[in-house]
């Protein structure tokens, strides 16, 4: 197979880019600490300047960049395949040097388990074991649908290959439709992985908040379930917050209780948004936002704690906000992969 060689500008460091692969992948797959966040466009974290060759860019609108940056040459090292060898100029990131170097492969289908109405555990095999951190998230290539996917995995990493991801389905979303209506036991895709920063960093010593909304739930079980396995964090208070819109979509006591290692061990709470939803089917539980929810009940104690979250932007931006502002809680002890 064509590689193309990639050049860091300044830096006696240089890697190979498999024909078709990102820049950003390759820099990852070479061991590479390349700033990344989302790898899929969105965040805009993955700049870099390409000061010679040529590249192929796959979402020309990617909305990671600005009119600015675009002005300036910018371009998004997650969406960007070179046609020749190059030359970059990026400022590298110590924390982005991969634990586990990100492998590509095929992954079949081999069980689905449904949560909700619009939720499933959705469960696949590769011939490689599954290596990452939990919090991470794979890449997700379905036959017939452009552009991968980024799913967090809700398991914990092993050596059997399965990866196991809590998927939601969006209205809209040509993947989530495939997946849920035609994908049977069997089916084949590609994973890629794994990727994301926002895994559980158990040296640290202090008590560990977990926050997901929707789909968003699927990278902290993976988090609360290696927290609780961990004799290191044995003395650990460990917290799940939930926020759904309605209370058919609060489903993780059900996870926790089916799970020897969580029962008893994992604090959980549940929000619903929507208030009529609530009323007709008798919640007796909290309404309103999961950062509000999060506030009544740690308060003034919340700088004390360690915090990953993973859901729509609207509630990791409520969330940062609320922490960091009323709160003063340091954005160091606060982790997440912004997938927008
Ligand atoms: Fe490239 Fe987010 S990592 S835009």
């Amino acid at each position: 197979m064509t590689s193309y060689n990639v050049k860091i500008s300044g830096q006696e460091l240089e890697f190979a880019c498999e024909e078709g692969d990102t820049i950003l992948r390759a820099a990852l797959r070479a061991g590479v600490g390349m700033p990344y966040e989302c790898n899929s466009g969105g965040c805009g974290a993955c700049k870099v300047e390409v000061l010679n060759g040529e590249v192929e860019n796959i979402w020309e609108d990617a909305p990671g960049l600005s009119p600015r940056d675009i002005k300036k040459g910018r371009k998004l090292s997650c969406q960007c395949i070179p046609t020749e060898d190059l030359e970059i100029k990026v400022r590298l990131n110590p924390e982005a040097m991969p634990l586990h170097k990100p492998i590509k492969g095929k992954a079949v289908l081999f069980e689905i388990n449904k949560l909700t109405e619009d939720m499933a555990e959705f469960c696949f095999k590769t011939e490689h074991p599954a290596h990452f951190k939990a919090g991470q998230f794979a890449l997700l290539d379905f036959p017939g649908i452009t552009g991968s996917r980024g799913y967090s995995m809700c398991n914990l990493p092993n050596e059997e290959g399965e990866w196991r991801f809590i998927i939601k389905k969006m209205p809209d979303g040509s993947a989530t439709t495939t997946l849920f209506e035609d994908y049977e036991v069997g089916a084949e895709i590609v994973i890629d992985g794994p990727y994301g920063l926002a895994y559980l960093k158990p040296e640290i010593p202090r008590d560990i908040v977990c926050v997901g909304g929707g789909s968003g739930l699927s990278p902290e079980m993976s988090i609360i379930k290696a927290a609780a396995r961990d004799p290191q964090l044995s003395d650990r208070n460990i917290y799940l917050f939930y926020g759904g819109r309605t209370p058919s979509d609060i489903c993780p006591p059900k996870l926790i209780e089916a799970d020897d290692d969580l029962r008893g061990r994992v604090k959980n709470f549940n929000a619903v948004s929507d208030v009529e939803a609530a009323e007709a089917a008798g919640w007796n539980g909290d309404v309103g936002f999961i950062h509000e929810l999060l506030g009544k009940t740690l308060g003034e104690k919340l700088p004390e704690h360690e915090f990953y979250f993973c859901g729509p932007p609207p509630m990791t931006d409520a969330l940062t906000r609320m922490l960091m502002t009323e709160y003063k809680v340091p954005f160091d002890q606060i982790h997440y992969d912004r997938f927008y």
